[in-house]
């Protein structure tokens, strides 16, 4: 019965770094520079809350769109943090990880035939889910320009068709972040034109030396914002993650995420509830560390003329 399986999900395979991982999981004294996965435990007060949300009954179906406590604590988290104005009531919703978020915002917005512009080297999550709704991955070599997609090198990919920009920045894999003023001038060539940027901020609060930008805050209409608690707060096996845009968007995200998954776990949507307000510092301390170990292999490298 194979061969009547859907074409686009046969076409698409397990990602390579994913495979990898598999493959070294088992095995002792292996380094993994696999998955984005921080080896920190998610800190004690918020599994302490989750405890407690199930000896509490807190285990039914939530709204669609997440807990309201907690869609207000995002709204206030994004606001005072990156300066993104989104109403808890009707542009947030809680998902199942950035993963989901980036899934919902593909399926809502391309037609088939679309093209979404990646800045490459990039996560391996977006292609797939790119063929799966029918659009066109458009990779663009970002290695002349230090990883930084611009201007010049969007310019050189738009074409009609081209429905959608990802920016995942700071990006995983090249820690690569863009400047406000880099931001700005990104925003200044898709203003007004039938383009949308999907900014996955998922590892914003794990900026190092700089401040981060959210280009929500530049280009809102046109922007679609990912964040969530996966890397943040250590959190990723919880499940959670914020997508965010105008009314108008989100109205029709929602349906695409209520006919997936209804919502997103209510035990571990308490869980985030804590974090989002009571757990404002913790990636500080992971942070610190991610830094250290920067700059420890930084130096090893440079020390071996590497
Ligand atoms: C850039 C990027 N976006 C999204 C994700 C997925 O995040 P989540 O675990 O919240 O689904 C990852 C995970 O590694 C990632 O690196």
């Amino acid at each position: 019965m194979e061969h009547l399986i859907n074409p686009h999900v046969k076409e698409i395979e397990i990602s390579g770094i994913r495979q990898f991982y598999n493959m070294v999981s088992d095995i002792d004294d292996v380094l993994s520079f696999t998955i984005g996965l921080p080896d920190f435990p998610t800190p004690l007060h918020i599994k302490d809350k989750a405890i407690n949300a199930i000896q509490k009954d807190c285990t039914t179906y939530t709204h669609n769109a997440g807990l309201l406590d907690l869609r207000q604590e995002v709204s206030k988290f994004m606001y005072s943090h990156y300066s993104l104005k989104y109403n808890p009531d009707d542009e947030i919703l809680i998902t199942v990880g950035a993963s989901q978020a980036i899934d919902i915002a593909f399926r809502t917005i391309l037609t088939p035939g679309d093209e979404v512009i990646l800045p490459g080297p990039v996560y391996p999550g977006y292609e797939p889910l790119i063929h799966l709704a029918g659009g066109k991955a458009v990779h663009v070599d970002t290695r002349s320009t230090s990883f930084k997609l611009t201007p010049q090198l969007i310019t050189e990919s738009l074409t009609e068709k081209t429905k959608c920009i990802v920016l995942p920045y700071p990006s995983n894999p090249t820690g690569v972040s863009l400047t406000r003023e880099e931001l700005e001038e990104i925003a200044d060539l898709v203003r007004g034109k039938n383009i949308f940027i999907l900014a996955d901020e998922i590892y914003s609060e794990l900026t190092l030396d700089r401040t981060h930008t959210s280009i929500g805050s530049i280009i809102r209409e046109q922007t679609i914002t990912i964040n969530g608690l996966s890397k943040s707060h250590s959190m990723t096996g919880w499940r959670i993650g914020f997508l965010m845009a105008p009314k108008a968007i989100i109205k029709h995200m929602i349906k695409v995420h209520q006919y997936n998954v209804s919502c997103a776990s209510s035990v571990s949507q308490m869980a985030a509830l804590e974090a989002m307000r009571n757990g404002e510092h913790d990636p500080a301390a992971m942070r610190e560390e991610y830094k250290n170990r920067r700059d420890y292999v930084f130096n090893r490298l440079a020390a071996m003329n590497l």
